[in-house]
């Protein structure tokens, strides 16, 4: 594939930097920006990143960009068909992502309006948390369309279910599929019906206490691993499922992945930024696709809808 268009991410932490590290490493962009308001600290990684390439074998170039409170730096976005918000605070262990909320809506805020006046075209993928709602207020605060703005969460929490059920039942990772969809928080829905392995329903193939406990144990999946680091959320998992979304939009693959999207009316749900199977393409979000559900989850989907809808209505304020 011919190798066009800039990418940014704005946040060079760990989630962040190995996001454009991966988006790099697709060869498939002239320029990933990664940006940061920490003096020097994009530039640094991006000449480390620009240093690999010989080695990895990619031509795409990283430009590094500190940015300032004011919205200094962000012209180096201009011209990027798509922006990865990752900027805010992680959590520390025995925090709820949802204990961010105040911290991260004001950083998320000042960087939506700088992504709407500097790549006002842009499909936005954001990253930070909580994250549903964190992606709500990047659509208010750019005033983009919503299909230009969506949240990864959903490819993340099916990845961990994913792996856990192939660790559970000795199995590849390629033969078992799993989804998740839901909030990205304690209402997250895991949903067994959907999974299988080897095309086997989850059902025939582990107990209901097996199953119940991957489905708990994936609703934690990033709490385990805040606990187990002590000083940050997961990054390797989290960046390769965003930049994978920022690769189908790039490519405009039309492929379905669970995300956070706005959804108008499907599983009977309405006007709420939701975890959801979509299509994904050049536009950002194509269509909200549903998924044939158990009466159980369907309910489980609507609680989420409610618990998110209450806190998105909240962001406005933030
Ligand atoms: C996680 C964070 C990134 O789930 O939300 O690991």
């Amino acid at each position: 594939m011919a190798r066009s268009g800039k990418v940014a991410v704005i946040g060079a932490g760990f989630y962040g930097s190995t996001t454009a590290m991966r988006l790099a490493e697709y060869d498939i962009f002239d320029t990933v920006v990664l940006t940061d308001v920490l003096e020097g600290k994009a530039e640094g990684l991006a000449l480390d990143m620009n240093q690999s390439r010989p080695i990895q074998n990619f031509e795409t170039k990283i430009v590094g960009q500190t940015t300032g409170l004011d919205g200094s730096g962000y012209e180096a976005i201009k011209g990027c068909s798509i922006v990865v918000i990752t900027a805010g605070l992680p959590r520390k262990p025995g925090m709820s992502r949802m204990d961010l909320i105040e911290t991260n809506a004001k950083i998320v805020r000042q960087v939506s309006e700088n992504i709407a006046k500097h790549a006002p075209d842009s499909v936005v993928i954001v990253v930070s948390n909580p994250l549903d709602e964190m992606t709500a207020l990047a659509q208010l605060a750019t005033g983009f369309p919503k299909n230009r703005v969506m949240g990864q969460a959903g490819m993340l929490d099916t990845a961990r279910f994913t792996n856990f059920v192939a660790e559970k039942t000795g199995s590849n990772v390629s033969d078992v599929k799993t989804l998740t969809l839901g909030s990205h928080g304690e209402t997250m829905v895991p949903v067994p019906s959907q999974s299988s392995v080897k095309g086997k329903a989850l059902s025939e193939v582990l107990s209901k206490e097996d199953i119940d406990a991957l489905v708990d144990r994936t609703r934690n999946g990033g709490a385990e691993v805040v606990a187990l680091l002590k000083t940050g959320s997961a990054y390797y998992a989290p960046s390769a499922a965003a930049a994978q979304m920022a690769k189908a939009v790039a490519t405009n693959s039309g492929q379905v992945m669970p995300v956070c999207a706005w959804v108008d009316g499907e599983y009977g749900i309405s006007g709420v930024y939701l975890g959801v199977e979509a299509e994904i393409g050049s536009k950002g979000i194509n269509k909200v696709v549903e998924t044939k559900l158990t009466p159980e989850e369907t309910t489980a989907l609507k609680t989420a809808a409610e618990a998110v809808r209450a806190k998105q209505a909240d962001v406005k304020d933030l």
